[in-house]
């Protein structure tokens, strides 16, 4: 069989400005896509590969299963500036660029929607538990607010797994800076949602921190449409510290965040926790990069108002 023409596609990462883990359990969450992206062709092949290695699809589950219908053998080729398990959506910019890409081959370029539930199945088949935020997010790019009842009349769909609903808005992408830290620990996403559900069935005080999570995120997106990056600022600081309470961050977040907080409004981790990123929202980038530096971390300064999963020509 000859090798058939490449069909690419890309998706961005992204950033939780507030909300993280509490969205699982159906609360509000605000979300930045950001100019780190995966890039990912396939084309038809003799054998099923990527990036020239033979894949094991035991270890590949978002392969796995966004190829569930395809019946021959497949090449893939990756390019990411995205770190991979530290909280930037890595594995839904995957799936997202890769669910786009396989539609191309198809011939039925997907939309938005749809990309969106190709994506959030792979990451649930892959880790088990979680929401549709980083999906939504990775496809739609810009920013997404995910059930904040006042951003409904921007809304781009609704989905529901079980008893959880979330409906996803287009938020304005807000003229800010945000330094991301990187701690170099990679954390799966997995593990530490099943840490926060199992400390919610046990205790109810896990339940009010994840309310109180709820409180902070309704006040932070109203802080956010009026350009109120002090009151935003302190909201994501309050965010890390409930997250923290919850278990998910770890000594190392800790360290990026207390470094980077005389330099900025607010910090916090973001994303799944456990090691992985933080962001700080700042107007002095040059001197947060600097302290996350002195700390072990490794800073980016990401520009948002990114565009989401898109096709790229051969
Ligand atoms: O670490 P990430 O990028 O996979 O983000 C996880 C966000 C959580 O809220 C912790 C889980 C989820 O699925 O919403």
């Amino acid at each position: 069989m000859t090798e058939g023409r490449w069909y690419r596609a890309s998706a961005p990462g992204k950033f939780v400005i507030l909300g993280e883990h509490a969205v699982v359990y159906g609360k509000p969450a605000v979300v930045l896509a950001v100019d780190l992206r995966m890039t990912i062709a396939v084309r038809d092949s003799r054998y099923n590969t990527i990036n020239g290695e033979r894949i094991d699809f035991k270890r590949q589950p978002h392969l796995r299963y966004l190829t569930r219908d395809v019946d021959h053998a497949l090449e893939f080729s990756t390019e990411s500036m995205i770190p991979v398990g530290s909280g930037m959506g890595s594995s839904a910019a995957l799936s997202a660029a890769l669910a786009l890409a396989l539609s191309m081959r198809r011939g039925d370029a997907m939309g938005e929607e749809e990309l969106v539930e190709e994506a959030y199945g792979a990451e649930l088949y892959a880790q088990g538990i979680g929401s549709p935020m980083d999906a939504s997010a990775c496809v739609h790019g810009g920013g997404i607010a995910v059930n904040l009842p006042e951003s409904s009349d921007r809304h781009l769909w609704t989905i529901s797994r079980g008893e959880r609903t979330w409906s996803v808005s287009d938020v304005d992408v807000p003229d800010m800076t945000f330094v991301i830290g990187n701690t170099g620990i990679r954390a799966p996403t997995g593990p530490l949602v099943s840490k926060v559900r199992r400390y919610m069935e046990r205790s109810s005080f896990a339940v009010d921190v994840v309310d109180d999570i709820e409180q902070v995120t309704i006040e932070g997106s109203q802080a956010l449409a009026r350009d109120d990056v002090e009151a935003l600022g302190r909201l994501m600081t309050e965010d890390h510290k409930l997250l923290s309470i919850l278990g998910v961050s770890c000594r190392e977040l800790n360290k990026l965040v207390n470094a980077s907080l005389p330099y900025s409004y607010g910090a916090k981790l973001t994303g799944a926790g456990g090691g992985g990123c933080m962001v700080a929202l700042t107007d002095r980038p040059d001197k947060v990069c600097e302290a996350i530096r002195a700390r072990g971390g490794v800073p980016y300064v990401v520009r948002t108002g990114v565009p989401g999963a898109m096709m790229h020509p051969e």
